[in-house]
């Protein structure tokens, strides 16, 4: 399922696209405040993507993964997904990533909207979450700017380059005010 917004066009992945994921996993900036660490080699960006890209065969699908590109040219500047809980729940989990020659033009917010819509519409969900390291400020403020509403703080959560960070959680609910 492909995702458009005004600026953008969200593609699912393929293995094609493991070369511009590798390229934006292998970025210091990119791996700032995530737990995956940088790639030593595209083998492990990969297996990293290999579930994602391994759910789409799946009647039942609990994960999504998009490249981002601008729709004017194509152009890819990152990627974004979503993974279901199980139907008791009716949940989803966002995440977006940019190339940081990207950053600072709204493309982050306008991708969490679009997750965000897609969410309560074509996947009908009740809940959306996302979590963010509590330090990673240009993040919390994309969450914010896309109506979410911090609910928590998990202590010492993330293991991020050895040491244990803290963790904003964040969600939305289908019937929260929104103005998208
Ligand atoms: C987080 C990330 C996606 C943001 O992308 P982006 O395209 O720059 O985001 P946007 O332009 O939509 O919004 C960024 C906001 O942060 C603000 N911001 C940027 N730097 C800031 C700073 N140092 N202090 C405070 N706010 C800052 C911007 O002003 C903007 O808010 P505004 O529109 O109110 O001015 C990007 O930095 C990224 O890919 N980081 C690495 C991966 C990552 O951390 N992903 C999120 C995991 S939860």
């Amino acid at each position: 399922m492909n995702l458009t917004s005004a600026r953008l066009v969200l593609v699912e992945v393929s293995w094609y696209d493991i070369p511009d994921i590798h390229r934006l996993h292998s970025l210091p900036e990119v791996d700032e405040y995530n737990t995956i660490g940088i790639p030593e080699s595209e083998d492990d960006t990969r297996d990293v993507i290999r579930p994602w890209i391994e759910d789409q065969k799946n009647e039942r699908r609990s994960k999504y993964l998009w490249k981002i590109l601008k729709n004017c040219s194509g152009e890819f500047i990152g990627i974004a997904g979503m993974s279901m809980s199980s139907d008791k729940f009716i949940s989803g989990e966002i995440f977006y990533k940019l190339l940081p020659s990207h950053w600072g033009n709204g493309y982050a917010t306008e991708t969490a909207i679009t997750l965000i819509k897609a969410g309560f519409e074509s996947f009908h969900l009740h809940r959306i979450e996302a979590g963010v390291a509590t330090e990673n400020i240009r993040s919390v403020r994309v969450l914010e700017k896309a109506a979410m509403t911090r609910e928590g703080r998990r202590r010492k959560i993330l293991p991020i380059r050895g040491e244990w960070r803290d963790n904003y959680h964040y969600a939305i609910l289908e019937d929260d005010p929104r103005d998208y």
